[in-house]
């Protein structure tokens, strides 16, 4: 089976939801990919069918797409629940780091309410309905279900409820839940204690959360995804310094809560993909026989095409790829990271031991991506070595412009990385140009 999922940017990049309906179509249109603007019917028909590239039907209906093909909408719980501090959950790391530094998002929202998912899950659910999807990825946050993180700290009963009644009143409307275990808000109890995914400790917290998901949930949930988009966690939290816990270098001049671009990106996500690996070998050995559900993770790459046709441009994108998507699939598939990381990256690469490598190899049923849009990429010169960044070790530029023109048809989706791009452009040169004098 396929499926392709389309989860909503994260808070910096498009502002907190302000309405629920519309942030629920918002995603829905991130889904489509742009294609149209969202509308009720399943039938949709797009207003702005001169931007579209030739080969994209004006129409599109189910019967374009394979029988059983389901359409669904995702979210994370930061980002919908809301009852930040209700129900008995412990703070999460986006809790804290909002509350101690609410001038880090743009507006100075958080999401102590959100979209208030927690109290009007029924009313989300009969959109979903009324909209024609089949299914839906939420994530639970782990804080809800264990709030200081561990199973020693007890087990939160309200938290199980809530999600058995999300699950059930998805299953009653016939969507399909696709639960993710963590969508980046980690208990702040382990970053008090050791640093969340810093830590290799984050290993053994990490599969006693999950076990009390499966124990619970897994008779009706079928589609397990681990981690939702480990680069963005891993690259942007720790090495740009963008989302919570705010770490990059002190030469980036970010304002940034500490960190090191250079490091501490590849030490959390090793310590990510081997919980990934403990997670699945733990649903495997002790869940799947009985409850037969599936278990994957939900990736984000782009697509690279050169910006120019000289050979460095291509090998640059191979490269590009194997710093996005090969990061974290290689481990995957191969049981390692990609040849072209372990070269450039070298000693600040955490390595597998044969054990962990065969763990890791062959750890999912099924593979998620999450695609937003493809980039004009083409070769870079290595960095200076006192200002490396895991942002910037595939030596490659990648813009979603050529010579100021977008890459695809305007369409909100690729407006807002477009308008991103510029903003980090402006931040990293400046950052960058400070750092030196
Ligand atoms: C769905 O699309 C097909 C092919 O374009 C078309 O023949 C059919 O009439 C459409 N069905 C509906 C209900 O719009
Ligand atoms: C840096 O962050 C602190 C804490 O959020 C804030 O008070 C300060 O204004 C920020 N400084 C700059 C230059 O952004
Ligand atoms: C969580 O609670 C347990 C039991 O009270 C305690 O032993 C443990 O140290 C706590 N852990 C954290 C990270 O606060
Ligand atoms: C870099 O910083 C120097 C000194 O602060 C300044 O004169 C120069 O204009 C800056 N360059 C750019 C490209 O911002």
């Amino acid at each position: 089976m396929v499926t392709l999922s389309q989860n909503s940017t994260t808070i910096r990049h498009l502002g907190l939801p302000q309405s629920r309906r519309a942030t629920l179509l918002l995603v829905l249109s991130l889904y489509l990919l742009g294609h149209a603007t969202s509308s009720s019917s399943s039938t949709f028909s797009d207003k702005h069918n001169s931007d579209l590239p030739e080969h994209v039907p004006a129409v599109a209906n189910r019967t374009s797409f394979p029988a059983g093909f389901l359409f669904g909408t995702a979210s994370s719980a930061y980002q919908y629940e809301g009852a930040a501090a209700e129900g008995g959950k412990g703070p999460s790391m986006w809790d804290a780091y909002t509350s101690k530094y609410p001038g880090k998002i743009a507006d100075r929202s958080n999401g102590d309410v959100a979209i208030d998912e927690y109290h009007r899950y029924k009313e989300d659910v009969a959109i979903m309905k009324n909209t024609g999807l089949n299914a839906y990825r939420f994530s639970i946050s782990w804080p809800r279900i264990l709030p200081n993180g561990t199973l020693n700290g007890g087990v939160n009963k309200e938290g199980i409820t809530y999600y058995n009644n999300l699950i059930n009143e998805l299953l009653a409307n016939g969507i399909k839940p696709f639960v993710t275990l963590f969508h980046w808000d980690t208990p702040q109890a382990l970053e008090d204690e050791y640093e969340g995914f810093l830590s290799y400790k984050v290993v053994k917290d990490f599969v006693g959360y999950v076990d009390v998901c499966f124990e619970h949930f897994g008779d009706r949930v079928q589609h397990w995804v681990t981690f939702n988009e480990p680069i963005a966690y891993s690259s942007y939290a720790y090495g740009m310094g963008m989302m919570a816990p705010g770490r990059c270098s002190g030469w980036m001049n970010l304002n940034c809560t500490g960190g090191d671009s250079a490091t501490e990106p590849y030490i959390v996500a090793h310590n990510l993909l081997l919980a990934h690996a403990a997670t699945v070998k733990l649903y495997r050995e002790k869940y799947q026989a009985t409850q037969k559900g599936e278990m994957g993770i939900a990736h984000v790459s782009q697509w690279g095409i050169p910006l120019s046709d000289s050979k460095q441009d291509h090998k640059a994108i191979q490269r590009g790829m194997d710093f996005m998507l090969g990061w974290f699939m290689d481990p995957l598939a191969t049981g390692n990271y990609p040849r072209s990381m372990r070269a450039i990256v070298g000693k600040r690469l955490p390595k597998f031991s044969k054990e962990e490598s065969k763990m890791l190899k062959g750890s999912f049923d099924f593979v998620g991506l999450n695609y937003y849009t493809t980039f004009y990429v083409s070769n870079a010169p290595p960095s200076n070595p006192l200002f490396s960044s895991s942002t910037t070790d595939s030596r490659t530029n990648a813009s979603p412009m050529k010579n100021g023109v977008p890459i695809g048809p305007k369409v909100c989706l690729l407006q807002s990385i477009v308008n991103f791009f510029i903003k980090w452009k402006e931040i990293s040169n400046g950052g960058y140009n400070n750092s030196r004098t």
